[in-house]
């Protein structure tokens, strides 16, 4: 006899429905409360909730980085998380970064540099960038090619969003 445990499911109340969680986050500097069933991705959650739909889901499955965010500053998959486990905690999207009318500098740089190519893979190398110029502002070449190694592209190459992020982390560092 089989004594392996049975399937997990999300909680039912008992009318078929799946129990709803509430969730509490920031989101782009904005407070979000809603209802959410406990399985809903945080991409999902994202971009069909919030209609937030800068962050591209690729490979949903946690290779490809499109949908890379930054959770608390982190970059994180929001195609791994759920949108529960990111209850009290605060998200960025690339929809936080600047506006078509006003750029910002790594944007910018993106734009100067030629790092923007199939388009597809940009919202996550840009959020993948901004961290890497908020907390390695000092990384060299070899090692931001190192970072950025989780936002995979097959087009073009990485030469150009490579330049863009050196051309922002470097006056950071200068000015410390
Ligand atoms: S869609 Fe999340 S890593 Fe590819
Ligand atoms: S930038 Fe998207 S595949 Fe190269």
């Amino acid at each position: 006899m089989n004594s392996e445990p049975a399937l997990q499911l999300s909680p039912s109340t008992g009318d078929g429905q799946t129990e709803l969680h509430d969730l509490w986050v920031i989101v782009n500097g904005e407070v979000i409360e809603r209802r959410v069933e406990p399985r809903l991705l945080l991409s999902d959650f994202l971009r069909h909730t919030l209609g937030l739909t800068g962050t591209h889901v690729g490979c949903e499955h946690g290779v490809c980085g499109a949908c890379t965010i930054l959770v608390d500053g982190v970059s994180m998959r929001a195609c791994l998380m759920l949108a529960v486990q990111a209850n009290g905690l605060s998200i960025q999207t690339v929809e936080a970064l600047g506006s078509p009318d006003q750029l910002n500098p790594l944007q910018q740089a993106f734009r100067e540099c030629h790092g923007l190519q199939c388009g597809f893979c940009t919202p996550g190398m840009l959020m993948t960038a901004s961290e890497i110029v908020e907390r390695y502002p000092n990384a060299d070449e070899a090692q931001i090619r190192d970072l950025l190694s989780g936002n995979l592209c097959r087009c073009t190459g990485y030469q150009g969003i490579v330049q863009a992020v050196m051309a922002c982390a470097k006056p950071h560092s200068e000015s410390k």
